[in-house]
């Protein structure tokens, strides 16, 4: 069942009708500031495990639990004391601590781990569902494993069409990516989002330390990390090079191609092989963001059979948005225009 809900203003009848679901160990999808998350009960192992099965997730990849209160954190894992009053400060907000988990937890939602990523959201019919519910919401982003987190509703019925057995439907996302996610015992940010490293740096007066995966650390610090993630079907290659030659790689390609890039750029590509995905103002890396799932998966709806992709500076969000992209290219990242195009010349 799909249930519109106006996202500043949730309407109390629709949310009860959700969290009715959720307590009775059913699935839900709801809006985050985030992406869309697809939640259940976070105490019921049943439910917890449903979530894997639908969304194909390996199971050795653990949940993000949501609450509605510090209160709620509490009772559900260790939360440092010296912690407590800057997390207050934080939440709700896309940051997510990985803290000491409690026993009443289920071994579904932690993978087994020790650990549990706690995060209280910041959208109004989040916080109202877990609320009504009652429980805390174990709910990962709302994709088929692999594929882009979802944004809007249509992309959650895209991956699932009708095998969930609630989708709320309240609009886009505000920020279009996940969550920042920091361990708080050795404060190190293991996925990065759009609560900045300044931002952190600001409420906790110290600056979080960033894992760097490596060939050489067998351990990734977060499960999710070794899985590839946000993928269209197609190669998609990142070009981390100068506008300049980007723009002329773009202009000189004999084959037809989508052309993932800000406005500006996009508004110098007259090459009529181009199908040009618009992320939005380079100047606002906001609004980058939050166009960059729907962007990716929009090269599998397009008919030529590979991507090229701009970068942008590694600051603030840009941050997030690089990381994504990263992952979303499998590491095909091109610096040099004539490697760049012998690649594609390749490409049948
Ligand atoms: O914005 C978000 O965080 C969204 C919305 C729905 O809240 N959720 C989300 O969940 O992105 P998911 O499952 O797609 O990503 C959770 C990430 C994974 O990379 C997972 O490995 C990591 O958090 N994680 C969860 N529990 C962890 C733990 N105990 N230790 C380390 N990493 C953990
Ligand atoms: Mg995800």
């Amino acid at each position: 069942m799909i249930l519109k809900i106006n996202p500043i203003k949730p309407e109390l009848d629709k949310i009860r009708m959700a969290a009715n679901a959720i307590r009775e160990g059913k699935l839900a999808v709801f809006p985050t500031e985030t992406v869309y998350g697809l939640g259940a009960n976070a105490l019921d192992d049943e439910a917890c495990k449903r979530i894997f099965l639908t969304k194909g997730r390996p199971q050795d990849n653990p949940l993000i639990v949501h609450v509605s209160s510090i209160e709620m954190a509490e009772k559900l894992a260790e939360i440092p004391k010296e912690y407590l009053q800057k997390i207050r400060q934080a939440w709700p907000s896309p940051i997510t601590f990985i803290v000491k988990k409690k026993n009443i937890l289920p071994n579904s939602v932690t993978a087994g781990l020790e650990t549990v990523a706690l995060r209280m959201p910041a959208h109004p019919i989040a916080l109202e569902l877990i609320k009504e519910a009652g429980l805390p919401i174990a709910a990962p982003s709302a994709n088929l494993s692999g594929k882009p987190s979802p944004t809007e509703a249509s992309s959650v019925i895209e991956d699932f069409g009708d095998r969930i057995d609630i989708i709320i439907d309240g609009g886009p996302t505000f920020f279009g990516l996940e969550s920042t996610v920091i361990d708080l015992e050795t404060f190190t940010i293991a996925r990065p989002g759009p609560f900045t490293i300044g931002e952190i740096t600001k409420i906790f007066g110290k600056i979080p330390k960033i894992f760097k995966q490596t060939k050489e650390i067998a351990k990734p610090m977060s499960p999710g990390m070794k899985y590839r993630h946000y993928a269209p079907s197609k190669p998609l290659f990142l070009f981390s090079g100068d506008n300049e030659s980007f723009v002329n790689i773009a202009n000189n390609l004999g084959k037809s191609f989508c052309f993932i890039a800000s406005n500006e750029i996009c508004g110098r590509i007259y090459n009529e092989k181009a199908v040009k995905i618009r992320l939005g103002s380079s100047k606002n890396l906001y609004e980058i963001a939050k166009n960059l799932f729907s962007s990716l998966r929009a090269i599998d709806k397009f008919e030529p059979n590979f991507a090229i992709c701009e970068s942008f500076e590694e600051k603030g969000i840009g941050l997030a948005i690089m990381n994504r992209l990263h992952k979303a290219c499998g590491g095909a990242i091109f610096a040099d225009e004539n490697r760049l195009k012998k690649f594609i010349t390749a490409i049948k």
